[in-house]
């Protein structure tokens, strides 16, 4: 079981570049099966859920390397249309590999994932969606057999909300599929733009990507690609966070500033200066952070539930009442009973949390329940002066590319035991 070891309570201060997006590598690496050549991915992190995302790759039939700081794909020998249990259960968003199966080989196998940590996840919208398409659809005991012999067609589908998964999922099933397809509804998200980008590089005819009517036009066969993925706004807010709620002064290089224009506006409110450049993000924190407006939730360009922890662990510190909502996943405050052991102030009432800023938070022992709420810990227990102990840091490593490391940079004191 590793766990990080962190002395906390001093201001951090320096310069960090931000890794790749997780959230846009695992959809492209999916992707790029369809492509009829090699596929070069550059920027994308080294991350337990893109080793997850590889493995899958590998068991259907491609070839994968890590070469020059990129990934390398050669999907010309796809052999299987089915992913095993153990592998889909090894990394939640798998599902992102429901279209891009169906589409190379006509049929795909896989297992529903299931409720994870933060929320139930059903996949409800990928099926209905994919079913649109032409797919015949056999759901079993949570064993889901897809099959369309002759290939999908294109459709007009209106999502009742806009899913991500479900967004990337039809426009990846959709580019090699007869006709025409429009996805009402869309999510918006940067990772969204990206993968339309990346699907176009290889020959697709994707547009409309990052509003809220995606239309995809089939085509016969996709080529090989280079590709960059862009910047990780999520782990880019999060050491932006870590500045902030230690009172430091740190800068984030190798963003995409504009992805991160709700977050911005939260850091400002908490009464850090803020300097934006092309690429670049400059945090100063104030001597105490304040209170913010209420935060909800909302699917892009509305505040981005995945940073609502790292937020609400900066808003433990912050003079004042703060309120977060959560609107998009059921049981994202798990984190919260492990925040209160360093001295935060919070209570949860349903899809609500309202948060006492403390003047100090102290050291303490806490174990990750997920992702982003095991990165609140960290931000909490750097906050805390003295020693503190993370445990079951292997959710942190699905989403947070050496983290000990990036956050050195600002000259934290952290140390991983394995
Ligand atoms: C993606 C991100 C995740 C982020 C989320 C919302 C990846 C790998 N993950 O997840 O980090 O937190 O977007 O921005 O990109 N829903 C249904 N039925 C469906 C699909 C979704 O009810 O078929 C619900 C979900 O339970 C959830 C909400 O819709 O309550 C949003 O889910 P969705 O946008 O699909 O998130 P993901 O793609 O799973």
């Amino acid at each position: 079981m590793s766990s990080f070891t962190i002395f906390g309570g001093r201001a951090l201060r320096g310069d960090a570049v931000c890794q790749g997006s997780k959230n846009s590598s695992l959809p492209i690496l999916a992707a790029s099966i369809l492509s009829g050549g090699e596929i070069i991915l550059e920027n994308i992190p080294r991350l337990s859920d893109v080793d997850a995302t590889l493995k899958i790759l590998n068991y259907l039939g491609c070839k994968t390397k890590r070469e020059n700081g990129a990934v390398v794909i050669d999907p010309s020998g796809i052999s299987a249309s089915d992913i095993p249990e153990n592998l889909m259960r090894e990394m939640r968003s798998s599902v992102i590999f429901l279209g891009a199966v169906l589409a190379r080989t006509g049929r795909v196998e896989l297992f529903s994932p299931g409720g994870c940590e933060i929320g139930l996840r059903p996949i409800d919208l990928h099926l209905e969606a994919i079913k649109k398409l032409g797919a015949e659809i056999i759901d079993a005991e949570g064993k889901i057999v897809c099959t369309a012999p002759e290939g999908l067609t294109g459709a007009v589908i209106s999502l009742s909300f806009p899913s991500v998964g479900a967004t990337e999922n039809v426009m990846i099933a959709s580019c090699l599929a007869h006709g025409r397809t429009e996805i009402r509804n869309a999510a918006r998200e940067p990772e969204i733009s990206d993968l339309a980008d990346f699907l176009n590089a290889m020959g697709a005819k994707v547009s409309g990507a990052g509003e809220s009517t995606v239309v995809i036009e089939g085509v016969k066969r996709l080529h090989s690609a280079t590709h960059s993925v862009i910047p990780d706004r999520i782990a880019g807010a999060t050491l932006l966070a870590a500045g902030a709620i230690t009172g430091g002064v740190v800068r984030v290089n190798g963003l995409i500033p504009a992805h991160l224009a709700p977050v911005i506006d939260i850091f400002e409110q908490a009464g850090n200066e803020i300097e934006i450049k092309s690429d670049s993000v400059l945090l100063r924190a104030p001597k105490r952070l304040k209170s913010v407006k209420t935060v909800r939730t909302m699917p892009y360009p509305g505040f981005p539930t995945d940073i609502q922890p790292p937020i609400a662990a900066m808003l433990c510190k912050a003079e004042g009442t703060s309120v977060m909502i959560e609107t998009i996943f059921e049981s994202r405050y798990k984190y919260i009973g492990e925040l209160i052991r360093f001295g935060a102030k919070v209570r949860v009432d349903g899809r609500m949390a309202v948060i006492d800023g403390a003047e100090k938070l102290y050291p303490a022992n806490a174990v990750t329940p997920d992702l982003r709420g095991g990165a609140a810990l960290v931000l909490a227990a750097l906050s805390a002066a003295g020693e503190s102990t993370i445990t079951e840091i292997k959710h942190i490593d699905r989403g947070y590319e050496n983290l000990e490391r990036t956050l050195s940079a600002f000259s934290a004191e952290i140390k991983r035991t394995d």
